[in-house]
């Protein structure tokens, strides 16, 4: 049987991607931020998972705004970077599982969430940048991904209780798949941000500790914050923490934080990354 075994938050950001790939790790600016996924990086090494769900957003790169899918699953064997302006990133294709990508559709579907089948598609640095946060700089990606994307990028987008209910269903999925396989998911994006208009550069960090301490200790609470909350709190870009709460969704109800880091700004954003794990009994 397969197995979710840990849960990783995790900001995206652009210039982290650029950062990285243009080798600016080491500058001052970035090494605060790359040094907060040091103890990370040894952490999912050898952790060794067979796969990583991550729950990601597109920013009007493959959907574009003609089509919008609310829930979007990548059931393909791979995924290209994509161009988002300025040339693909140098990261390699991201391989995909598509075995358990296609179990996961029908169990959700048939649990009554209507997922979009998405047997193409390329993924911006909503998804390769918390993957290169992290696995760091690769020639080949560590493990098969499974892409899930949701919107949050026009209104509306779905509810944090949908969003934490679609989690569990990944769970119930995951659980019901017969190879034993050990999945790890990420929910990525936020923290608080907002990109343009007159409160552009907003953070909130007093609303992003908050956000990350009722993660382990009360994620319910969590789902009842409706979108006007997000958007006037934590910006316009903020609401993308509702990812979190299907990545919260998809673990036990009783989870340990085993690592947190919360680092202001990187480019506009508040970049806040956690790790949850099963509580390990005293
Ligand atoms: C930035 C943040 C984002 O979430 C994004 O998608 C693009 C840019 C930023 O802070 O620059
Ligand atoms: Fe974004």
């Amino acid at each position: 049987m397969a197995k979710i075994i840990a849960g990783v938050g995790c900001s995206h950001v652009p210039a982290i991607g650029a950062a990285l790939d243009l080798g600016k790790t080491e500058e001052p600016y970035w090494k605060r931020v790359f040094s907060g996924f040091e103890r990370s990086k040894q952490w999912i090494a050898q952790l060794k998972p067979d796969v990583a769900i991550v729950v990601f957003n597109d920013h009007a790169t493959a959907f574009s705004v003609d089509i919008i899918p609310t829930f979007a699953l990548g059931c393909a064997d791979e995924y290209a970077p994509a161009d988002e302006g300025w040339g693909a990133r140098p990261v390699p294709v991201v391989p995909g599982h598509a075995e358990l990508a296609s179990h996961i559709a029908q169990s959700v579907i048939l649990d009554e969430f209507d997922l979009t089948i998405v047997n193409k598609m390329e993924v911006d640095h909503g998804l390769t940048v918390p993957l290169s946060l992290m696995f760091g700089k690769v020639d080949k990606w560590p493990c098969p991904v499974i892409p899930l994307a949701v919107n949050v990028v026009m209104f509306p987008p779905p509810t944090g209780r949908r969003c934490h209910l679609l989690g569990r269903a990944i769970r119930k999925a995951v659980e019901s798949y017969p190879e034993d396989l050990r999945v790890v998911i990420f929910g990525t994006g936020g923290l608080s941000h907002q990109i343009s208009g007159p409160r552009a550069g907003l953070i909130n960090s007093e609303w992003d500790r908050n956000f990350l301490d009722n993660l382990t200790k009360d994620p319910i609470a969590l789902t009842g914050i409706p979108h006007v909350d997000y958007m006037r709190e934590a910006g316009a870009e903020g609401i993308e923490m509702v990812m979190w709460l299907i990545m919260r969704g998809a673990l036990d109800d009783d989870v340990e934080e085993t690592y947190r880091f919360y680092t202001v700004p990187a480019s506009n954003t508040a970049v806040g990354h956690i790790i949850l794990e099963p509580r390990r009994s005293a």
